[in-house]
């Protein structure tokens, strides 16, 4: 698709749009929605839940009204249903975890002239072991794979095929939608042993802690489970450089049987590299928070699984939110 034409009107809106983010992210930093579904309330109240100063609270609430995230009647601040929904953080469609995780990054995102000269991260990599860090970061995971797989997964032919490894399945929010749609498969979620506890707890919430078992370790030094004939591989590949990327995608062609099937699912550039947008905004995210990952093209991606011995390779006719693809390729 054709970049829409820049305007100076369009160049002013881009570079100070972050102002609404920030409100925005301030609003769910202070939790601010969930203290205002107990009740309407004017600035000074509003404050006063917050543990805060009513000339801050007033300021927030009000660009928030703008917005459209909170009505005003009078003096008194409310959420719009739509902030009920998505902000409220006893609401099963919270959306705050990722908003918090986008919150996180964007400290990095301000030097990106910085990796940009060093052609290295100034994201820290300790951050992960941060516990607040790493719920933000998981449960964000959750957030996004939550509203998507429902729609993505029934397009995806399985076959008659009974185990499903989530390689880097996080809170295993893929795992547990494909086991939800197909009742007699099985699922193992293979992640770092500090993911553990979120998948267990996701597992459960679901009630699938029948068919679907959390496995610990590190795919790049630990042997991966064998007793599966899909492995599905989201959003992990665009963490590691091309050498560890062709190597995971390997080591799951390798662990599955004959007629197994590999799918991998990423933000997916096209070939040169130039778009879609958010794939290559999201390039530059890995160049700001890992040693060497980066968005993959089209072919790079087909050639992996080329490569790991795959025969019928494919692009699925499927598209997530930001373009994200399936590949497909048989052992
Ligand atoms: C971006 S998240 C994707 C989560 C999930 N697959 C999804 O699409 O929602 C990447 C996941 O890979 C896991 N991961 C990263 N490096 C790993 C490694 N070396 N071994 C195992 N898991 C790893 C992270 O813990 C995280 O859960």
């Amino acid at each position: 698709m054709e970049p829409e034409p820049w305007t100076a009107e369009r160049l002013l809106q881009t570079s100070g749009s972050y102002w609404a983010t920030c409100a925005l992210h301030a609003g769910v930093k202070l939790d601010l929605f969930s203290q205002l579904e107990t009740g309407p309330a004017t600035a000074a109240e509003l404050a006063r839940r917050l543990g805060g100063d009513p000339r801050g609270a007033g300021m927030l609430a009000n660009a928030l009204v703008a917005l459209g995230l909170l009505s005003k009647q009078g003096e008194l601040f409310a959420n719009t249903p739509f902030a009920s929904r998505q902000l409220v953080r006893a609401s099963p469609d919270y959306l705050g975890y990722i908003l918090l995780h986008h919150h996180h990054l964007m400290e990095s995102w301000a030097h990106l002239d910085r990796s940009v000269k060093s052609g290295g991260p100034v994201r820290d990599a300790s951050a992960f072991a941060d516990a607040e860090w790493r719920e933000n970061f998981l449960l964000g995971m959750f957030n996004l794979a939550n509203r998507i797989a429902p729609q993505m997964v029934p397009q995806i032919d399985l076959g008659k095929r009974r185990k499903l490894l989530d390689l880097g399945g996080g809170p295993g929010t893929w795992a547990l939608h494909f086991c939800r749609h197909h009742p007699e498969l099985q699922a193992v979620v293979f992640d770092l042993p500090t993911t553990r506890p979120f998948a267990e707890a996701t597992i459960k919430r679901f009630e699938l802690t029948e068919r679907v078992s959390f496995a610990a370790g590190d795919f790049l030094v630990d042997p991966v489970p064998r007793d599966c004939d899909i492995a599905w591989l989201s959003h992990i590949l665009h963490g590691e450089n091309p050498e560890n990327a062709a190597r995971i995608v390997a080591l799951s062609a390798a662990a599955l049987p004959p007629g197994g099937l590999l799918l991998i699912h990423e933000f997916v550039l096209q070939d040169d590299a130039t778009g879609p947008l958010f794939p290559a905004l999201f390039s530059l995210n890995m160049l700001l928070g890992t040693e060497s990952g980066q968005s993959y093209t089209n072919q790079q991606l087909s050639e992996m699984l080329h490569q790991a011995g795959c025969r019928e390779v494919r692009r699925l006719p499927v598209c997530g939110p930001n373009d994200s693809g399936v590949l497909a390729g048989v052992v």
